[in-house]
């Protein structure tokens, strides 16, 4: 939703508990801003039952969003879900994500598949990629040059699906912290 985008940007950069620097997506705007402006609450699936998720999902929640819990160990899904506690659900992969955002908070590898498994059930969704390709000793990007996760991504995506990097500069304890920070959002919707 392009008009609303710089409405959304001033709503954003004065936002708590984020202040928002980079490109903004409607979608991701929400997540922050659902609280504090009254806007309607989003509904967000995060596939991944990590330590990113249940990170994600904290914050969410206490933004007053809804959260589902999507994991290839169902078990492990439905105890981070119960450990988030806030009416989080569970569900195990392959299910449909049921929200409007989906967050992909798995290992870069797996990011690019996941999408692709999903297919058609994106359509429409704002796709969060939250992942970071270093290569094994941490000294480079593991993706080729001129390519990204993200690109990557949109091409695995249904075309109506929004794309949106965000969260890889933020070390999850940092995140859990629930204090106010910066949050760089890149996207072609901004
Ligand atoms: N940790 C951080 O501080 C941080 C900060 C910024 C960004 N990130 C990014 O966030 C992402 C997740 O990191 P994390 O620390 O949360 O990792 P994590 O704790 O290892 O969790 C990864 C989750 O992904 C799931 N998973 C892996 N492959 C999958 C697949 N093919 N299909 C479905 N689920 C799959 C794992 O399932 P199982 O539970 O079954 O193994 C696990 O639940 C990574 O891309 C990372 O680069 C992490």
């Amino acid at each position: 939703m392009p008009g609303e985008t710089s409405v959304l940007f001033r709503r954003l950069a004065a936002c708590r508990p984020a202040r928002v620097g980079g490109l903004v997506s409607w979608g991701l705007a929400k997540i922050f801003c659902a609280r504090v402006y009254g806007a309607r609450m989003s509904s967000i699936s995060i596939i991944g039952a990590g330590t990113m998720a249940g990170i994600l999902g904290t914050r969410a929640l206490a933004g007053g969003n809804t959260v589902e819990v999507i994991g290839r160990d169902a078990a492990k899904a439905a105890d981070l879900a119960s450990d988030l506690g806030g009416g989080a659900t569970a569900a195990a992969t392959g299910a449909a994500p049921a929200g409007d955002i989906v967050i992909l908070a798995v290992p870069y590898a797996s990011v690019a598949p996941v999408v692709s498994h999903y297919g058609d059930a994106l359509a429409g969704k704002v796709i969060v990629d939250i992942s970071n390709p270093f290569n094994p000793s941490a000294t480079g990007l593991d993706t080729p040059d001129g390519t990204s996760i993200a690109q990557e991504i949109a091409k695995a995506a249904p075309a109506s699906a929004h794309v949106v990097k965000a969260f890889n500069t933020i070390f999850g304890h940092v995140l859990a912290q629930g204090r106010p920070l910066d949050v760089f959002i890149a996207g072609d919707d901004a």
